[in-house]
């Protein structure tokens, strides 16, 4: 393909198949086979632009089969993405995720273009808490330390001492050094951190609109109907929680599928995550609630061929909240991963 052809929309052309022929083969596995070859033509012309614009394109497991396998380079949970960033040699970095990890990438590699295809990819999560909320929590705790969950706006970060992930939530509140520590903003994620330390955590009200949709009364009918082993993501609620049989990160839940090899598995959470753990568990039967993140899935094969076609859609961040945002997010990759699983 020429430069020409891959700025152009993508068209099918004979050949392309066989070209793709290992992952036709793999997504033909994860996705219904007559949708394959309406993404090949994306997935060739982005792979194209990419070489010509030397970008690397980063995808967190929520993402769809034919971006997660089929345009990434460097694929993983929220943890992942953002040490990637932060140790990244590209000038350009793609992030097919949502917007406060596009803001991580920027914030850990300022000095690199950082494009999100759909910059209206937000997360509830994110929304439920601004800058102003935290001050006005520190005013109310005086001296009382703030660890944030990445998903948060720069803002937030900002305002916060240290940064966490579901993968190193325990280990950021315990690093902190401190009796009590405000946690936020998710209060299902800051429950389920509070019962495995001695820390007293202040939390703040956020939930994620994708996992607070599970209901205990769903994951008991599920196991019974299809006498299965159930995992969930603590951003689920306490009552969830108590029913799995594992409770953990994105990556979490990934060694504990290598540990255990179920024979079946219900995923309680994003349908996506699932799709794309398949590949690596043939083995494996997995249930999957196909309840999608509106925010994840606002990225597509278009999208991501279009903000590399025009360079459009850059993060930007002011350089004071880059600086302080920084900081918590160096106190959050200090820590790294070190979950017990
Ligand atoms: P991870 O930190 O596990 O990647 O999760 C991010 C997220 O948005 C979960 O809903
Ligand atoms: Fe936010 Fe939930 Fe979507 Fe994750 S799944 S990005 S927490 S809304």
């Amino acid at each position: 393909m020429n430069h020409s052809t891959a700025l152009a929309t993508p068209r099918w052309r004979p050949g392309l198949e066989l070209e793709y022929a290992p992952l036709v083969e793999k997504l033909e596995q994860l996705i219904p086979c007559m949708e394959v070859p309406i993404h090949l033509p994306w997935i060739d012309a982005i792979n194209m632009l990419k070489q010509q614009r030397g970008a690397v394109i980063m995808a967190h497991s929520y993402q769809s089969p034919e971006i997660f396998h089929g345009v990434a380079d460097i694929t993983g949970d929220s943890l992942a993405l953002a040490q990637a960033a932060a140790d990244c040699d590209a000038d350009l970095i793609v992030l097919c995720g949502v917007h406060f990890m596009a803001e991580s990438a920027k914030i850990l590699a300022p000095d690199k273009t950082v494009l999100l295809p759909d910059l209206e990819a937000g997360c509830s999560l994110a929304s439920s808490i601004t800058a102003a909320d935290v001050r006005a929590l520190r005013a109310r705790h005086p001296g009382v330390p703030v660890v944030s969950y990445a998903n948060t706006s720069a803002a937030v970060k900002a305002e916060s001492d240290a940064i966490c992930t579901s993968a190193n939530a325990v280990q950021v509140v315990e690093s902190m050094g401190a009796a009590k520590v405000i946690f936020l903003p998710d209060q299902y994620l800051g429950k389920w951190v509070a019962g495995q330390t001695d820390v007293e955590l202040v939390l703040w009200n956020g939930t994620c609109e994708v996992h607070d949709q599970f209901t205990a009364q769903q994951v008991r009918h599920t196991r019974e109907q299809f006498d299965t082993l159930v995992v969930a993501h603590p951003e689920c609620s306490p009552e969830v929680l108590a029913e799995a049989d594992f409770v953990g990160s994105t990556s979490a839940m990934g060694r504990w599928l290598e540990k255990v090899q179920p024979a079946r598995v219900a995923m309680v959470t994003e349908c996506s995550m699932a799709d794309n753990l398949r590949d690596q568990f043939p083995q494996v039967e997995f249930i999957k609630p196909c309840n999608l993140c509106p925010h994840m899935k606002r990225i597509t094969l278009q999208n991501i061929h279009a903000c590399l076609r025009d360079l459009q859609h850059e993060i930007t961040i002011a350089p004071e909240v880059v600086t302080r945002a920084r900081a918590a997010l160096d106190r959050m990759l200090a820590v790294g991963r070190r979950e017990r699983i």
